[in-house]
């Protein structure tokens, strides 16, 4: 779906003209730009000089491959670029990261006749209810006290074996391991499928093996990496909820079309980009073009 819409949006560029530059916006792992890539090969004789920007080096290192972008790390809401530097700008659920002041650094960098095209996180849409059902089974996953409650069980076990603690505590931290992985698994039970309930199956799985199997592991080994799977986790919910946190409502993309209208650009009607099976909104679509919009 969202390739689709990137192949058709890069493909009527193509047909106005060409792009000579194109700017990728909080571009991740570089998704847009590689759809950019792929239309430009086939049906361009030319390929826009392309950017791709976003706050953390690792991703802009990534993207680069695609259109053999130059890669800038920056805040979108601050970017490195001179006014009207740019003839294209895209976004796919970035630049609602850097705040609604991004909108308006990304109008500032377009030149004349230049565009802006985002996809935006919607309120009440399939992604932010996607994101809401990952994160409720991660946060039962940390609230369950899964992580504390291994490393508590990895450490008294041995001791209990050398006699050196009482058996008391040795069950008691069993019954609190059986309790946490029971409360995983009822949630597991309720999950929809995806990448994040194979991650908690796994992790379950693995958590199970270990505690039957402590005294083939050494104590060093078991503490790494139970605090690997801990962060991994927190990771993961911490994604999760800052896609919740950015999802935009109708008034939301009222606001940042205003600014984008203040900032000389036309702005094209609010839609939205439905997913398959009209099963909800993928995203929002702002469409804008400094000058008049063709
Ligand atoms: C959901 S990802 C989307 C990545 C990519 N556009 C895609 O569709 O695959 C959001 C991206 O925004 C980036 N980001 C977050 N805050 C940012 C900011 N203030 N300025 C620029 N990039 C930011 C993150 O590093 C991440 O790569």
């Amino acid at each position: 779906m969202l390739e689709a819409h990137w192949c058709q949006y890069f493909s009527d560029r193509i047909e106005e003209g060409g792009v000579p530059s194109l700017l990728d916006l909080a571009c991740g792992e570089g998704e847009v730009l590689r759809f950019a890539d792929q239309v430009f090969a086939q049906r361009s004789e030319e390929s826009p000089k392309a950017f791709c920007c976003d706050i953390a080096p690792a991703a802009v290192g990534m993207a680069s491959g695609a259109l053999n972008a130059l890669p800038v790390a920056a805040d979108s809401a601050a970017l490195p670029f001179a006014d009207a530097a740019v003839f294209c700008a895209v976004s796919q659920y970035g630049l609602e990261y850097a705040g609604q002041a991004a909108f308006f650094e990304a109008a500032r960098v377009i030149g004349e006749g230049g565009r802006l095209h985002a996809l935006v996180h919607c309120r009440g849409g399939v992604v932010e209810r996607a994101c809401g059902d990952v994160a409720g089974l991660l946060s039962a996953v940390i609230d369950s006290g899964l992580f504390g409650r291994m490393a508590n069980y990895a450490e008294t076990i041995p001791q209990a074996a050398a006699g050196t603690i009482p058996d008391t505590r040795a069950r008691e931290c069993v019954d609190r391991l059986r309790s946490a992985l029971n409360a995983v698994g009822e949630a597991l039970a309720v999950a929809s499928p995806g990448p994040a309930r194979e991650h908690v199956a796994r992790l379950v799985t693995d958590c199970q093996t270990l505690a039957a199997r402590l005294g083939h592991y050494a104590p060093g080994d078991v503490s790494t990496w139970i605090k690997g799977q801990k962060s991994d986790t927190e990771a993961f919910l911490y994604r999760m909820n800052s896609m919740l946190d950015v999802a935009q409502s109708e008034d939301d993309m009222r606001a940042v079309i205003g600014r984008l209208e203040a900032a000389g650009l036309t702005v094209e009607a609010l839609s939205v980009l439905e997913a398959p099976g009209q099963s909800g909104a993928l995203a929002w679509v702002v469409d804008a073009q400094r000058g008049s919009v063709s």
